[in-house]
């Protein structure tokens, strides 16, 4: 438990041995927390709870805060296991107690638990009274589910925005301001990058009509890692930032490589750029190696991407195919792309990139480079050469 003011305690779980989340789908580098957060007005709101590993724990810790007997509400911003995974051992104590969520999350909620727990379906702008305060309710829809929600706690100026503004992080300082700044916006940019990317145009409407509702914000209070009290504010301007077709000054290399060859036509590709520009930042990275989401990172902070991979079976290797399938999903806006890639025998991997590129909507350099065996001198020249073009190219609007 930890007290964030006379009213309300954070009694989560921080996970600081979390590797991999959503099965192997996002690494945590840096473990992660469930943040769940208890409101003694008078009456008493529990919201949300924890993944389901640590619900038995959860339950024992919270016992230890409350008589669960006077939880008098609880709120369920999301349906996803990780923050609703622990309302089966808490319902068993409780089990005639109000959840409150919206209308989609008594279908996610039904849908992983099959319990016919007392939901109570909340809209936009719908209130409930605690006393000193009121809870408001405001649909997040794809946010990144279309069950999400925020609350908002009208005594302190709270928003309690479940996944939106969170981060992988596990931390014992809690707050934003006591933490390393590097980690935290690494953390915050790469969570944005990998699982709200798509939803971006929808970020930028809910943020707006939020803001629109003209009322003061003393914290920000997500469901994964610290907690926004130092100008909270700043993460929801960073959020209009990354959902507005974010780009630095920065190119990134992606290769996947057999024997070398293709390593060797993305160094001098990269030299052919930074010749041109010394002020872009160029990134390489062998995705066969790299972890496939600080990759992704990588791509969204990029204003173009230069992806390639030797040719095998007539195809790409599979680490780049891999990594192309879920740039396809993630729906990067303004950003442009070339590809290629060496071969021994029939070539085809530069022109099958050229293809993913595209359907994944990138602005797409016309030409191919492909080189047949290891580069020689000539090669090296001609990819530096492509290197240059792909410079002065990345210039133009
Ligand atoms: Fe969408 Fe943290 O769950």
């Amino acid at each position: 438990m930890f007290q964030i003011n006379e009213r309300i305690q954070w009694v989560g779980k921080i996970d600081w041995e979390l590797r991999k989340f959503h099965g192997d789908e996002y690494s945590t580098h840096r473990g992660s927390s469930y943040n769940s957060y208890l409101i003694q007005d008078e009456k008493v709101a529990l919201i949300d709870t924890v993944w389901r590993p640590f619900s038995k724990e959860y339950v024992e810790e919270l016992k230890k805060t409350i008589d669960l007997n006077r939880i008098d509400y609880v709120i369920a911003n999301h349906g996803e296991i990780d923050h609703s995974g622990a309302l089966p051992e808490l319902m068993k104590a409780i089990p005639n107690v109000p959840i409150y969520c919206t209308k989609n999350a008594v279908k996610s909620l039904k849908g992983q638990y099959h319990e016919d727990w007392n939901f109570v379906t909340v809209k936009t702008g719908d209130t409930l009274d605690l006393g000193k305060g009121q809870l408001v309710f405001i649909e997040a829809p794809l946010l990144h589910w279309p069950d999400s929600m925020f609350t908002y706690y009208t005594k302190d100026a709270i928003l309690f925005s479940n996944d939106a503004f969170g981060q992988h992080f596990a931390s014992e300082k809690m707050y934003n301001d006591l933490v390393d700044q590097a980690e935290l916006y690494q953390e915050a940019t790469k969570y944005y990058a990998n699982i709200l990317t798509p939803f971006s145009s929808l970020v930028t409407r809910k943020i707006h009509e939020v803001l629109g509702l003209k009322v003061p914000v003393e914290m920000i209070c997500p469901s994964h890692g610290i907690m926004w009290r130092d100008n909270p504010t700043q993460i929801v301007e960073k959020y209009l930032e990354w959902a507005g077709q974010y780009q630095e000054n920065q190119i990134t290399v992606l290769y996947d490589t057999m024997w070398d060859a293709t390593r060797r036509m993305a160094e001098e590709i990269a030299a052919g750029i930074k010749a041109v520009d010394a002020t872009v930042e160029i990134k390489l990275f062998n995705v066969a190696t790299s972890d496939k989401n600080d990759v992704i990172t990588e791509v969204f902070k990029s204003k173009m991407i230069v992806a390639g991979s030797s040719t095998i079976n007539k195809g790409i290797l599979s680490g780049l195919a891999a990594d192309l399938e879920i740039i396809k999903g993630l729906q990067f806006k303004n950003k442009k792309a070339a590809a290629f890639g060496s071969y021994g025998w029939s070539g085809e991997s530069p022109k099958q990139i050229q293809k993913e590129l595209k359907e994944a909507g990138f602005e797409v350099w016309d030409e191919t480079l492909g080189v047949l065996w290891n580069p020689d001198e000539e090669a090296r020249e001609t990819c530096r050469k492509f290197g240059r073009q792909l410079a002065e190219w990345s210039k133009t609007s």
